[in-house]
């Protein structure tokens, strides 16, 4: 019996390529960038899985492009803002994602911003590469100080939760956090406090945003948002750029309302050439690699393989987004 296609959307960790081999004929796409739009429909047609990455929209159109014999989206990150889950859901298509395993990471990517954006890093950088460092400065560079501040999780999931105990345990700061549910065991471990969004923002001297990207959580953080921040204050975004209005953001900044912001995603991803936030010393921008270590990509790689041959066999995925 001839195996099943699946469409796998870009050149991942060879390990999860390998556990689909048996099960599947992989139909990859090898470019460095993500499929176009054609090319995503004419690599999903005859598909019984689809392996998709972040950057790929999958919603009707490519489910009607697939066919009917489509069962599993196996999508090779956490967030899952780019599937139309209610349409999957209505045609009976299983999606899956990659919990847990880039949780640390990108914890250690949101503390690295923190930390940079404090100690104005691409400053300093940028002086030394421009050959503007001259001598040793007593007010040169000056930036804030981490220990025994406040810092305000947006959002307190697994991620959130990473972060809040690298800052409390590394600096022994103060823990506030915004969550639907409040998060007791935490709180004992950490002395953390579920405090409103406004309170948060008014009271921390760094907010760090957690928040799954879904229709009520695109711009939480506005103009009237960035306005309750402490001017001393930065701003730390590893979840999804929309979650933050990145034009008041960008006149935030541009204002010196706030002490610096560091994104690790951005609206769109890359962020426009033209981007004024681009020439924003105190803005420090990455090109979206909360995950990006080698364990957290092969174990991604792994659970997105797993997910993915379990859809296939019309199993319940060992990783469901629910
Ligand atoms: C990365 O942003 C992910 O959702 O895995």
């Amino acid at each position: 019996m001839s195996k099943p296609i699946v469409f796998v959307a870009r050149q991942i960790p060879e390990v999860g390529i390998e556990l689909i081999r048996p099960y599947a004929d992989v139909r990859l796409h090898t470019g460095h960038l993500p499929p176009t739009r054609d090319e995503l429909l004419a690599g999903v047609s005859g598909c019984q899985g689809i392996l998709s990455l972040l950057s790929d929209r999958i919603d009707t159109e490519v489910f009607e492009a697939a066919g009917d014999q489509l069962k599993v989206v196996s999508n090779f990150a956490v967030g899952f803002n780019n599937i139309d889950l209610a349409e999957a859901s209505r045609r009976g298509i299983a999606v899956g994602n990659t919990p847990e395993v880039l949780t640390d990471a990108t914890a250690d990517i949101a503390v690295s911003l923190l930390l940079a954006v404090s100690r104005r890093l691409p400053e300093c950088i940028r002086a030394v590469q421009r050959r503007e460092w001259k001598t040793w400065e007593p007010l040169g560079w000056v930036g804030l100080d981490l220990q025994g501040k406040t810092v305000g999780i947006v959002g307190m999931g697994r991620i959130g939760q990473a972060v809040a105990r690298r800052l409390h345990g590394g600096w022994q700061m103060k823990v506030l956090y915004t969550s639907r549910q409040p998060k007791l065991a935490l709180e004992e471990e950490l002395g953390a406090a579920r405090v409103s969004l406004d309170d948060l923002l008014r009271t921390s001297d760094f907010v760090s945003v957690h928040l799954p990207l879904a229709a009520d959580t695109e711009h939480v953080i506005g103009a009237r948002e960035l306005s309750l921040m402490k001017p001393q204050a930065v701003l730390i975004n590893t979840a999804r750029g929309e979650i933050v209005d990145q034009q008041a953001l960008e006149a935030a900044l541009r204002d010196r309302k706030i002490f610096g912001a560091g994104l690790d995603v951005c609206v769109p991803e890359p962020l426009a050439g033209d981007s004024p936030l681009r020439e924003l010393e105190h803005c420090l921008i990455l090109p979206h690699v909360g995950s990006a270590t080698i364990t957290a990509r092969n174990a991604m790689a792994e659970r997105s393989a797993q997910n993915l041959i379990a859809g296939l066999q019309g199993n319940a995925l060992p990783f469901p987004v629910h």
